[in-house]
């Protein structure tokens, strides 16, 4: 028996528009989930009544709901898409981690909801710790609800004055928390917010002036002075052109690393960070470049008695800087507590030259044993 035809474009046609209802239909259920105009009221408390409160896309999928009261309460319910880990809000004096109070919310491993204040004293596990004294909550407890895939922390603060602009930092970790403990998060931001006008605006938080004093070190001090070392120390063949090249390279290298410490000790009067070992190395690696730079003009001449002598220490200064340096890229790596990738690529580019200068050290042994270079410095 035949089965009967059914022409293939009607069909077609039809599932592409029942196709094309749904997407539609999914796309406004999901903008009315996502953003200000989902309202979250039904599944949380009467004190936390969102309709009354005013809306902010803060950040990422972060939308915060708050209203002050006129004796310094704040109500906040802070939304976010969730699936699993911990979500956060602080408040900070300068948009910094250390020393501020979090509220973070997670659902256990059980599927029981948590929601505690935090005191971020430090930058590891052991220092961010449950304290009911940082943040002054009221007698309407703060709840977490899951609801359609988004997480919502309620909760009232009292503070002791009118709240307007404050530093807010928000947070999420993707490991669920463990007898209190948190795990670093995945992603984090500071912002100031203005609480009388709804307004945010960049954090004092110094991101950027960070990155810049890590990424002017790393380059010239880092990169383009061991760079300038190498070809001092094996392009010699190549007079006068390892002159220029080691002097012009040096020259960049040693502005772009006093660039960078002059980054970094502005960092450090807006951090007060406490980086007293990665600091002291940081001004005497510079000492150790300033004295390089200077020596240059203090060489005595090719044939004289005591060349031997500067050599000598133009050649161990520099290298001590140059290892030293390297000790504080990582020291400063660490402190800063830059994700992995600088130290990954910071660690290739440090191979690379450590290889390079290792095979070029074995050629100049061998070509100096046949007797067609002068003998190695050092
Ligand atoms: C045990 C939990 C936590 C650990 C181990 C941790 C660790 C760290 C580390 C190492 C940094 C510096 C590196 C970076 O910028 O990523 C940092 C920065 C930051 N953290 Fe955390 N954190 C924790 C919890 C929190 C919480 C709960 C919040 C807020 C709700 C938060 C907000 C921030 C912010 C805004 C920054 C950037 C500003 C700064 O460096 O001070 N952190 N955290
Ligand atoms: C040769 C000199 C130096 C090198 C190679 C160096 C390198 C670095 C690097 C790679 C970072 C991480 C950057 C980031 O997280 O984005 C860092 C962080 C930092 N450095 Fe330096 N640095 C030097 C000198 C200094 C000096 C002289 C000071 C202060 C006077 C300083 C203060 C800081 C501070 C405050 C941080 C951030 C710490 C924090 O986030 O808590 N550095 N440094």
């Amino acid at each position: 028996m035949s089965l009967p035809l059914r022409p293939p474009l009607s069909l077609g046609l039809g599932s592409l528009l029942l196709l094309l209802l749904l997407l539609l239909l999914a796309t406004t259920a999901y903008s009315q989930t996502d953003g200000c105009s989902a309202d979250p009221s039904s599944v949380l408390p009467l004190a936390y009544n969102t309709s009354q409160l005013a809306c902010r896309p803060i950040w990422n999928n972060f939308i915060l709901r708050y209203s002050q009261s006129e004796d310094h309460v704040l109500t906040i319910v802070l939304s976010t898409v969730y699936t699993v880990g911990w979500v956060g809000m602080g408040f900070s004096k300068d948009g910094s981690m250390i020393g501020s109070s979090a509220m973070v919310g997670w659902i256990g491993k059980t599927g029981r909801p948590h929601i505690q204040p935090f005191y971020l004293g430090g930058q590891s596990t052991k220092e961010v710790v449950v304290s009911e004294s940082h943040l002054l909550t009221t007698s309407i407890p703060p709840v977490v609800v899951v609801y359609m895939a988004h997480i919502h922390l309620a909760f009232q603060l009292k503070f002791s004055a009118p709240v307007t602009k404050q530093e807010l930092l928000f947070a999420f970790g993707t490991s669920i928390p463990v007898k209190n403990r948190l795990k670093k998060h995945s992603d984090r931001t500071s912002i100031n917010f203005d609480f009388s006008a709804g307004t945010s605006s960049a954090s004092a938080y110094p991101y950027q002036l960070k990155k810049t004093h890590g990424v002017l070190n790393i380059f010239g001090w880092g990169v383009l002075l061991p760079i300038g070392a190498i070809i001092a120390r094996y392009c010699k063949q190549k007079d006068p052109l390892w002159y220029y090249l080691h002097g012009v390279i040096q020259f960049i290298g040693f502005f772009i690393g006093l660039a960078g410490v002059v980054a970094g000790i502005a960092l450090y009067d807006k951090l007060h960070a406490n980086v007293s070992a990665h600091r002291g190395l940081g001004i005497f690696i510079l000492v150790l470049g300033i004295l390089q730079v200077l020596a240059i003009f203090l060489r005595p001449d090719k044939d004289s008695k005591i060349r031997r002598y500067w050599n000598w220490y133009h050649h161990w200064v520099g290298r001590t800087a140059l290892f030293l340096a390297v000790v504080n890229i990582f020291l400063g790596i660490q402190v800063g507590g830059t994700s992995d990738s600088w130290k990954v690529g910071y660690s290739v580019n440090l191979a690379v030259l450590f290889v390079t200068a290792v095979i070029l050290e074995v050629f100049l042994w061998t070509r100096w044993s046949k007797k067609t270079v002068d003998p190695p410095t050092f």
